[in-house]
């Protein structure tokens, strides 16, 4: 695995180690202002290019979770699948992924960040149209993997690439930049498939998610790779081009001799997989699996997978409505609500987000599970008969709490938790341990959602996910510190310092 990983707050950014911009937009020229500055690094096209590779590369992710929503119903006529089959078709994209995610940092290390991303756009593109294509369900999951297996490595690939390209100020903007796409996709997924719906064409659904995978492969290809990629590879003369055309100036040496030596202080102390579950990181290690876990089994991606079927459960009887409710309820909620967090999680803090939020959640999830005593059982590819009831809205109503609830807590804090916990030398392994447990999760909850609701019934599963928000709850109060405003190093120190964790663990 790689060894970088982005930063996701501004404020916990190490000082001076974000190289990188280049051709300057506005007007400053970068030789002016001294090193540090941050006029040295202007809002340039070259940076504008690296979020516009962030962006898609979210969206890309964000389109898969989504569109399968409103494809389920058309495969399930098309193909005639059992639900054990529906649940694969739906859920081996997290599979997919989680593979991509781990063998990602390697690929990253090994062909460089630009051309891993640009094989991640190929492999995703090539997995969409086998699916949009598939004569049968044997194929479209063979499909669903390789687009699952795209996104996994973009996943990595594109914020460890824009990590390296932007200035430290910009890095954790960037890396919330890539939750607020993956909710884009989602939203655009959900639009899709509205538009598509009369026609119920899923392999068009499926299909149009070649589109920013190919808009990916534009956006990227002009771009060189990160000069800290060359340095890495020992390819001086490269970085130095690189650097000069990003930076607009000759003048480069003395940067590059700073990355230099950068890499041969990592190299020093880098990681061994031992080290990264050695005692010491115990701790940070436990609470990053923990919540990657948890933010799964509190059951939003069966919400973002199988949301058209609740609705349809819940009393919307077209395809139309359940579509427009999939799309407003869930889709446009929870772009909305994600801005909330970036604008106000340095500020509130972590922890009080995540206690209102996991609060909001469980207590929505309990309303929802009492409306599915009345209401008819999720089944897969359902199109309810009866009319809209009173408890269906209600439902609707709760559903949106529920979305608002992780949109602003459990969705985008813990990326950043888990992205600033691990001091550096551990954190491009312990981030892909972290992720790779997300995704197993994610695919336990897709895989068994439809199952679990014919075991327990659909009251039954939504109360599971509402004590798992308590676990949350509770897991947060015991285990987490407060990390709002802390450097990077002064959270690294604070594992060894009880006095330091206790106070930290206080600050609430
Ligand atoms: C989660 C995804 C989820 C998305 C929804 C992310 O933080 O990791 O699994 O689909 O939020 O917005």
């Amino acid at each position: 695995m790689a060894t970088d990983v982005p930063v996701p707050t501004p404020a916990s950014t190490p000082p001076g180690d974000g190289p990188l911009a280049s051709t300057p937009l506005a007007s400053t020229p970068p030789a002016a202002a001294p090193p540090g500055d941050p006029r040295r690094h202007p809002m340039t096209r070259t940076l504008v290019a690296v979020g516009i590779v962030i962006m898609l590369a979210g969206v890309l992710f964000g389109y898969d979770q989504g569109v399968i929503s409103g494809a389920l119903d058309g495969i399930k006529k098309d193909f005639n699948v059992s639900t054990f089959l529906l649940e694969v078709i739906t859920s081996w994209v997290t599979l997919g992924a989680m593979g991509g995610a781990l063998v990602a940092g390697a690929l990253a290390d090994r062909l460089g960040r630009r051309l891993t991303i640009l094989l991640a756009s190929v492999l995703f593109t090539a997995g969409a149209l086998i699916e949009a294509f598939a004569p049968g369900s044997f194929v479209l999951v063979v499909g669903r993997l390789v687009v699952g297996f795209g996104v996994g490595v973009a996943s990595v690939a594109a914020p460890l690439y824009a990590a390296e390209m932007a200035p430290a100020r910009l890095r954790g903007r960037f890396v919330s930049l890539y939750q607020l796409a993956i909710t884009i996709g989602i939203f655009v997924a959900y639009l899709v498939d509205y538009v598509l719906s009369h026609s119920s064409s899923w392999r068009a659904m499926l299909g149009v998610s070649a589109v920013p995978a190919i808009l990916l492969i534009v956006a990227m290809w002009p771009l060189s790779d990160s000069p800290r990629w060359y340095v890495k590879a020992g390819r001086r003369q490269d970085a130095e081009r690189a650097l000069a055309r990003i930076q607009g100036t000759d003048d480069v040496g003395a940067e590059v001799d700073t990355i230099q030596a950068s890499i041969d202080d990592d190299a020093r102390s880098a990681a061994t997989w031992g080290t990264v579950f050695a005692v010491e990181w115990r701790r940070p290690l436990m609470i990053g699996v923990m919540l990657a876990v948890l933010q799964q089994l509190t059951g939003i991606n069966a919400i973002i997978y199988y949301a058209n079927q609740i609705f349809a459960a819940a009393g919307f009887t077209s395809p139309d409505s359940q579509s427009l409710a999939t799309l407003w309820a869930v889709g446009a909620v929870n772009v909305v609500a994600t801005f909330v967090a970036v604008a106000w999680v340095d500020r509130f803090g972590r922890k009080p987000l995540l206690f209102i939020g996991t609060t909001g959640m469980g207590l929505s999830l309990v309303v929802v599970g009492a409306m599915f005593l009345k209401l008819s059982k999720v089944t897969p590819g359902s199109t309810a008969t009866g009319a809209t009831t009173g408890e269906g809205l209600i439902t609707l109503v709760a559903l949106v709490v529920f979305i608002a609830c992780f949109a602003f807590s459990l969705g985008p804090i813990v990326w950043t938790i888990i992205n600033e916990i691990f001091p550096s030398h551990v954190r491009g392994k312990a981030v892909a341990v972290a992720t790779a447990a997300n995704w197993f999760a994610a695919w336990l909850v897709a895989q068994f959602f439809l199952t679990l609701v014919d075991l327990i019934s659909t009251t039954g599963v939504f109360w599971v996910f509402a004590a798992f928000c308590a676990v949350t709850f509770w897991f947060v109060r015991r285990y987490v510190p407060e990390t709002k405003g802390k450097s990077l190093e002064q959270i690294q120190t604070m594992w060894g310092d009880p006095a330091a964790l206790a106070a930290a663990m206080e600050t609430e």
